[in-house]
């Protein structure tokens, strides 16, 4: 299956939507987190801050002295400010030279931006302050750089990073996986319903065992299937049925009137009529002869009798045998051949050569011509059967096949329709094929026949068939 066909189909694209729906959530997930737990750290150092300015309020002098030095020192990593002010909020001491303005002072943590301490660094940094007013009315100020919170951000960010892309890459190649196999599976029914619809009744489509929704599928599919190739067998069994009960009686009234006819002198008006009637007869046991033989043959029942086949000598014997219609229409039988050889039965294919010359010789024009030529192709001998006929339409080259289907310029010339469904048939038993081609006048019938690699061992046509 081509790449092109993967990446458009229905699996792929919805794997894609599966994909993306996937990494939305995903991410999704991962902001949930970060948001739960920079959340969960900001009412953490909140609480500890307004708990500490609170406890330190009430304590005595030198506990508030010592606690804003340890404070300072034990800070490495300058992330905690420590301060106390006077009642006219100046500086006394501590890591932090003024009470920052927007703050109130309630004994309550809020966050203020600051400059970075480093004085070459201009961004501003998140902070929580809790200014607490002590008893004597000075200002004991502490607070803490709340700038981790933006770092687990980041470190969240990255991880969502990380795991995006083997993700994303995994969940396509999963998806051209399946859609792969899937479409196999469909394009093998695919197959084979277009087996089906030319004709070869027995195909059904494939079961894979794994009992999925194709299966299940599949499996009401082919019941369909036997249930349409029982009506279509049926139907051809009754029609099969009626042509052979008709050849008897058929053949009495034949025999009565040609008995008749004999007992009858030529001059009587009658004797014309009856010679009419017995024509007609031997029209109805042409057409009642040709259903049974593409029943015979659709049933495969003439393969037995196969065997090697000169193509040249059959072609010259079905000339023989139109040289004097094409003769009489004044029609030029042109023969070119060369000499091939193939598998076959030599009743059949004299039958779907004479069908194919007839109608040649049938449609072509008064003083028309048609050739039968015979060359080697790569696959197989090649037998091309060209007219001068009106040619056949595009829109009716597949229609001819059909039983009983008569072109709108044959009403004026005699037949049934069914020469080319027992050509169909001889073709497909053979498992050669016809093609029908327009000619620079006319139409051109192409039968290419499959090359015969075991000729050596093949029994000939003069040997007795089995
Ligand atoms: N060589 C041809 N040139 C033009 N039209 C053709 C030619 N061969 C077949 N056709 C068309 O295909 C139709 C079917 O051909 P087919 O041989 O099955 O029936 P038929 O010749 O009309 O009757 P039958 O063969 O039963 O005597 C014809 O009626 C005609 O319209
Ligand atoms: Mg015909």
């Amino acid at each position: 299956m081509q790449a092109r066909e993967i990446f458009t189909s229905f699996m792929f694209r919805r794997a894609i939507i599966f994909v993306l729906l996937f990494l939305v959530s995903y991410a999704a997930i991962f902001m949930f987190i970060y948001w739960q737990m920079a959340s969960f750290e900001f009412t953490r150092i909140k609480n500890l801050l307004e708990q500490q300015a609170h406890a330190l309020s009430l304590a005595p002098e030198d506990q508030i002295h010592w606690s804003i030095k340890r404070q300072i020192y034990a800070d490495l990593r300058q992330v905690t400010f420590s301060a106390l002010f006077d009642r006219e909020r100046r500086y006394i001491e501590g890591n932090i030279k003024a009470i920052p303005d927007s703050l109130p002072i309630d004994g309550m943590a809020h966050q203020v931006a600051l400059r970075d301490l480093d004085e070459n660094d201009q961004s501003l940094e998140p902070n929580l302050f809790v200014a607490q007013r002590l008893p004597d009315s000075r200002i004991l100020l502490i607070g803490r750089s709340i700038l981790d919170l933006g770092k687990l951000k980041e470190a969240v960010l990255q991880a969502l990073q990380i795991g995006v892309l083997p993700m994303a890459c995994m969940a396509i190649i999963v998806g051209a996986v399946f859609s792969r196999q899937m479409n196999s599976r469909l394009a093998r029914a695919q197959r084979t319903l277009s087996l089906f619809q030319k004709g070869r009744l027995d195909e059904r489509l494939p079961i894979s065992g794994r009992r999925d929704e194709l299966d299940i599928l599949s499996t009401q599919v082919n019941s369909l299937l036997m249930e349409l190739e029982r009506v279509v067998n049926e139907l051809h069994h009754v029609g099969n049925n009626m042509a052979h009960n008709l050849r008897t009686p058929l053949a009495r009234v034949q025999a009565s009137l040609e008995n008749a006819q004999r007992l009858m002198p030529e001059s009587e008006a009658a004797y014309a009529f009856v010679t009419r009637a017995i024509q007609s007869l031997e029209q109805t046991f042409a057409l009642t002869t040709a259903l049974l033989r593409v029943a015979q043959m659709e049933s495969g029942k003439a393969r037995g009798s196969f065997c090697l086949l000169d193509l040249s000598e059959l072609i010259h014997e079905v000339a023989d045998l139109y040289e004097p219609v094409a003769e009489a229409k004044g029609i030029a039988l042109e023969i070119a051949v060369t000499t091939a050889k193939v598998r076959g039965d030599r009743d059949l294919l004299l039958e779907a050569l004479a069908n194919l010359l007839d109608n040649a010789v049938k449609f072509s024009p008064e003083h028309g011509s048609v050739k039968i030529s015979l060359s080697q192709a790569r696959s197989g001998p090649v037998i091309s059967i060209t007219d001068t006929g009106p040619g056949i339409p595009d829109r009716e080259k597949s229609k001819i096949f059909k039983r009983f289907y008569r072109g709108p310029h044959s009403s004026q010339i005699p037949g049934n329709g069914l020469g080319l469904t027992l050509v169909a048939a001889i073709v497909r038993l053979h498992n050669f094929s016809l093609e029908v081609e327009d000619g620079p006048p006319g139409s051109v019938f192409r039968l290419r026949c499959v090359a015969t690699p075991d000729v050596a061992n093949a029994p000939s046509a003069s040997e007795p068939r089995g």
